[in-house]
C-alpha cells in the first residue's frame, strides 16, 4: 500500500498531465463504455438539473478539524450570512475520520467527532432547510487511509448513507489500485438506487477514465481535474489551470450532469477581491458546482457580497444548463461566451491576467450574435445596464479581474429560480391509541423573479398514512403534510417526498424537491 503523500504525489502528477491535456488527449478514446443507459441519469430521480451549490471543508480545513461542530456552526453561517437565500444547501464533512466499519461489516459513526451521530447530524442540516451531504471512496480506503472505502461494500455503504440521511455523496478514487472505474461506479450508482434515496452522485477521479464520456449516466457530477489547492492554501495560478483544463469540456455539460472544476477557494487567505470575484464569475460561467471553500464563520463583507450576488449566480443555475467557453484568447485577455440563457440572453465574460489593464471591445460577431443586434448591457458586478449598444461594447479590465456581463434585447433580466425551503424535515409523533391527524409543513420560496406554477406531488408515491397538498401560490408555496394515525402500529415511520415543478419562462423540468417526513407512532392506534 503506498503512503497518502505518495499517492497525492503521483495523483498531483497525473493532474498536471490531465490539466494540460485533458481534452486533446481524451478525444481519440471518446468512446462510450458498453451497457450504460444513453439518458442522463438525472432524468430518472429529477436531481441536479442546475448545478448544485453548497459548501464543503477540504479546501480550508482538510482533515482537521472536521468534527459535529464545525459542520454546525458552517450549516448556522450558511444561513445567518445569507448564502442560503442565494440558493447554497448541500453541506457536510468531506474526508475526516467520520465513521468505521464494525466487525458485521456496517459502517458506525465515530461517535467521539460526531456524537449525535451522522444521522443526528443529518437531521440538524435538515432542520435549517439545508441539505445534507457526506463522503467516501470507491477504492479500499479514503484517501488517508482513515477511513475504509466502498470497495466490496457498496450495498451496505449506500445504504448507511441513506440511513444518516445523504442527499449528496462524493465518492473519491483513491486506493482503487485495479478498479474498472466505470464498473465502480455504475456499481455504486446502482447500490444507490437499491438504498432507496435519490442522492446527487459526485464523482471524484480528478479526471481519470474521462467521466465526462459516461458518469453523465451514472450521477451528475465529476471532478475534471486534480484538487485545486492543498487544505489552506488557495493557488491563483493553480486555480486558472483548472478553469481552462475544464472549459475543454463545455460540451459534455448539461442539465443534470455537470463538470466539476473542484469546491471553490473564493474569501481564502491569499486571494484577493478581484481574484475572488473572477474564480467566482469563472465558476458561474463554465454552470460548475458552486460548492464554497473557505470558513464561512469568518467572511469578510466582499466575500460574502461576491458568493451571494444572485445576477452571478443566476448565469450559473440557468435552466438551460450551458458551459460557457473561450471564443477568444490572446494569452493575457481572454472572452468567454457560448452560454445562451433562458430568457433569450447570453452571458459573456472577460478575463485579464495581465499586470496593467485591458480594454477590449467585444463584438457581438465573435459572441456568434448579429452586427445589427442592439443589446442592453447589463454588468453583474456593479449592477448597472447600459445601451442599447449596436454591433459592439468596450469594457477595461483590471488585473486578475473580469467583466462579467449579460446580453440582452430586452432591458428586464430575469433571475431563474432560486429555492429556500425553511425546513426539509417534519417530524410528527403520535402518543395516544385514538386515530389522530397531524400536520406538519415544509414553506419553499422563490428567490427567483418569477412566480412557479403550483408543486405537484404524485399522490401514488406516498405511503397511505400521509398525504401531502400544496398551499399557496407563485413565490411561496407550502406543502401541508397530513399524517392520519388510524390502525398504525406503534413504531417509526418515514416518507421521502418528492415534489416537481416546471420553469415558467423555458418551460424546463427544476430540480425535483425532496424532503423527509419523520412519524414516531408511541402506541398501537385503533381504526
Ligand atoms: C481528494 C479530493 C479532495 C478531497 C480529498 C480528501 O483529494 O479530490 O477534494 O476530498 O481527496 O482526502
Amino acid at each position: 500500500m503506498r503512503s497518502p503523500e505518495g499517492i497525492r504525489a503521483s495523483r498531483a502528477v497525473l493532474a498536471v498531465l490531465l490539466m494540460g491535456v485533458t481534452a486533446a488527449a481524451s478525444r481519440p478514446q471518446m468512446r462510450r463504455p458498453e451497457g450504460l443507459p444513453q439518458s442522463a441519469h438525472a432524468e430518472v430521480d429529477g436531481l441536479a438539473l442546475t448545478p448544485p451549490m453548497g459548501w464543503y471543508p477540504w479546501n480550508m480545513f482538510g482533515e482537521e478539524p472536521q468534527n459535529e461542530t464545525l459542520i454546525k456552526e458552517i450549516a448556522d453561517a450558511l444561513v445567518a450570512s445569507g448564502m442560503k437565500d442565494a440558493g447554497y444547501a448541500y453541506v457536510g464533512p468531506d474526508e475526516g475520520v467520520c465513521f468505521s466499519r464494525g466487525e458485521d461489516g456496517k459502517l458506525t459513526t465515530n461517535l467521539d467527532r460526531y456524537p449525535s451521530g451522522l444521522r443526528g447530524l443529518g437531521d440538524y442540516v435538515h432542520r435549517k432547510g439545508l441539505k445534507y451531504a457526506l463522503y467516501t471512496d470507491a477504492g479500499a480506503k479514503t484517501c488517508s487511509g482513515a477511513m475504509p472505502g466502498t470497495k466490496d461494500s457498496e450495498f451496505e455503504d449506500m445504504k448507511a448513507f441513506a440511513d444518516w440521511r445523504a442527499d449528496y455523496i462524493k465518492i473519491d478514487w483513491c486506493n482503487s489500485q485495479g478498479q474498472d472505474i466505470v464498473q465502480t461506479y455504475a456499481l455504486l450508482g446502482k447500490a444507490q438506487r437499491a438504498a432507496g434515496r435519490p442522492v446527487v452522485h459526485s464523482l471524484c477521479s480528478w479526471g481519470e477514465g474521462y467521466p465526462w464520456i459516461w458518469a453523465g449516466a451514472i450521477g451528475h457530477m465529476w471532478r475534471t481535474t486534480a484538487d485545486i489547492c492543498g487544505p489552506g492554501k488557495a493557488d491563483w495560478a493553480r486555480a486558472l489551470r483548472i478553469a481552462f483544463a475544464n472549459e475543454q469540456l463545455a460540451g459534455f455539460a448539461g442539465p443534470g450532469r455537470w463538470n466539476d472544476p473542484d469546491m471553490m477557494i473564493v474569501g481564502m487567505p491569499g486571494l484577493s477581491e478581484a481574484q475572488n470575484r473572477s474564480l467566482f464569475s469563472l465558476w458561474c460561467m463554465m454552470a460548475s458546482p458552486l460548492m464554497a471553500g473557505n470558513d464561512l464563520r469568518d467572511m469578510s463583507r466582499s466575500t460574502v457580497d461576491i458568493l451571494t450576488n444572485l445576477e452571478a449566480v443566476a448565469v450559473d443555475q440557468d435552466p438551460l444548463g450551458a458551459q460557457g467557453r473561450v471564443v477568444w484568447n490572446d494569452g493575457n485577455v481572454s472572452l468567454w461566451a457560448g452560454k445562451p440563457l433562458f430568457d433569450g440572453s447570453q452571458a459573456v465574460l472577460v478575463l485579464y491576467q495581465g499586470k496593467y489593464r485591458a480594454d477590449k471591445k467585444i463584438y457581438w460577431e465573435e459572441l456568434g450574435l448579429q452586427a445589427s443586434d442592439e443589446l442592453y448591457v447589463r454588468n453583474l458586478w456593479t449592477h448597472e445596464t447600459t445601451g442599447p449598444h449596436a454591433g459592439s461594447v468596450s469594457v477595461a479590465v483590471g488585473p486578475d479581474d473580469v467583466a462579467f456581463l449579460r446580453l440582452s434585447k430586452k432591458s428586464d433580466l430575469p433571475i431563474p429560480p432560486v429555492l429556500v425551503a425553511d425546513t426539509y424535515l417534519v417530524t410528527l409523533r403520535s402518543k395516544v391509541a385514538r386515530p389522530e391527524t397531524l400536520t406538519g409543513k415544509v414553506t419553499v420560496t422563490n428567490k427567483g423573479s418569477s412566480d412557479l406554477p403550483p408543486w405537484r406531488v404524485d399522490p401514488e408515491s406516498l405511503p397511505p398514512w400521509l398525504e401531502v397538498a400544496v398551499a399557496g401560490s407563485g413565490k411561496a408555496q407550502t406543502f401541508v403534510n397530513t399524517v392520519s394515525t388510524a390502525g398504525l402500529k406503534k413504531g417509526a415511520y418515514h416518507a421521502l417526498v418528492r415534489a416537481d415543478n416546471v420553469e415558467p419562462i423555458s418551460g424546463r423540468p427544476m430540480s425535483a424537491l425532496y424532503y423527509d417526513v419523520d412519524l414516531e407512532v408511541v402506541r398501537n392506534v385503533r381504526r
